[in-house]
């Protein structure tokens, strides 16, 4: 495993960028605090990456979102947030425990009549979802090996113009020495060479620097 260290001024930047630009909410404080409490790791998204992913859901217009990776669903609670009233979050995610903070969280934030937990392997659930209504924006956060597979479903499961947001793409650059990491490096390898590949999709990816140390996310748009 990689370590993901953040450099102070890394951390110290971020938190003025979350405190000027992004703006306390309660809801976000209290899944993040329950987090700790409940002996999760640290590795939901940074509020600064929380507010992109509403600010994209917004901006596209989504109305059905899939996220693959719920933990205790702060990155959920936030696309949530740039969903209309009537609009839908299915969030996958392999344990119950997991699922079980992501539901009060998800509730206690105002947003839980809009979110759905699916417990198990998202290999699992993701066939099943086949025959609902397809999705417009996918959020792909959970365990790395499979991102190229995930990566197959959010087309399958979107249309021409899904948007899809795939987190932890740098991997502390583990990525150009896959050595460092034989399970997850390997895994993102396989994806960003789709991203790059798939006549179904417009890609890019971007390298990020933060609390989660030295990292990025791709951005793909469906053709
Ligand atoms: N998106 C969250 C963070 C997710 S962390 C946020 O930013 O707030 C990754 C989560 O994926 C963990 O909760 C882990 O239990 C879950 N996970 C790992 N493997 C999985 C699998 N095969 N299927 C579904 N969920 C999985
Ligand atoms: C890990 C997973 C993540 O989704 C993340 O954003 C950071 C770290 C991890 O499994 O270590
Ligand atoms: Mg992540």
């Amino acid at each position: 495993m990689v370590e993901h260290a953040a450099e102070p001024a890394w951390v110290e930047v971020e938190q003025y960028l979350t405190d000027v630009v992004v703006g306390p909410d309660p809801a976000h404080q209290r899944a993040l605090e329950s987090a700790v409490q409940a002996g999760m790791p640290p590795i939901e998204v940074a509020p600064t990456a929380g507010k992109l992913l509403k600010l994209l859901v917004q901006l596209s217009g989504a109305r059905r979102i899939l996220e693959i990776g719920t933990l205790a669903g702060f990155s959920s609670i936030w696309m949530a947030q740039g969903l209309p009233d009537d609009g839908r979050l299915v969030t996958c995610e392999y344990l119950r425990k997991h699922a079980d903070v992501a539901r009060a969280n998800v509730d206690a934030a105002g947003v839980g009549h809009k979110v759905e937990i699916r417990v198990g392997a998202a290999l699992d659930t993701l066939p099943t979802l086949a025959a609902e209504e397809s999705f417009d924006f996918v959020f792909i956060d959970a365990d790395k090996e499979n991102d190229a597979n995930y990566l197959d479903w959010a087309i399958r499961l979107g249309h021409p113009g899904t948007v899809i947001v795939m987190d932890n793409v740098i991997w502390d650059g583990a990525i150009l020495e896959p050595e460092r990491d034989e399970v997850n490096a390997p895994g993102i390898i396989r994806a960003l060479d789709m991203l790059g590949q798939d006549p179904r999709l417009d890609s890019t990816a971007i390298q990020t620097v933060g609390s989660k140390g030295w990292d990025g996310f791709a951005l793909a748009r469906v053709r």
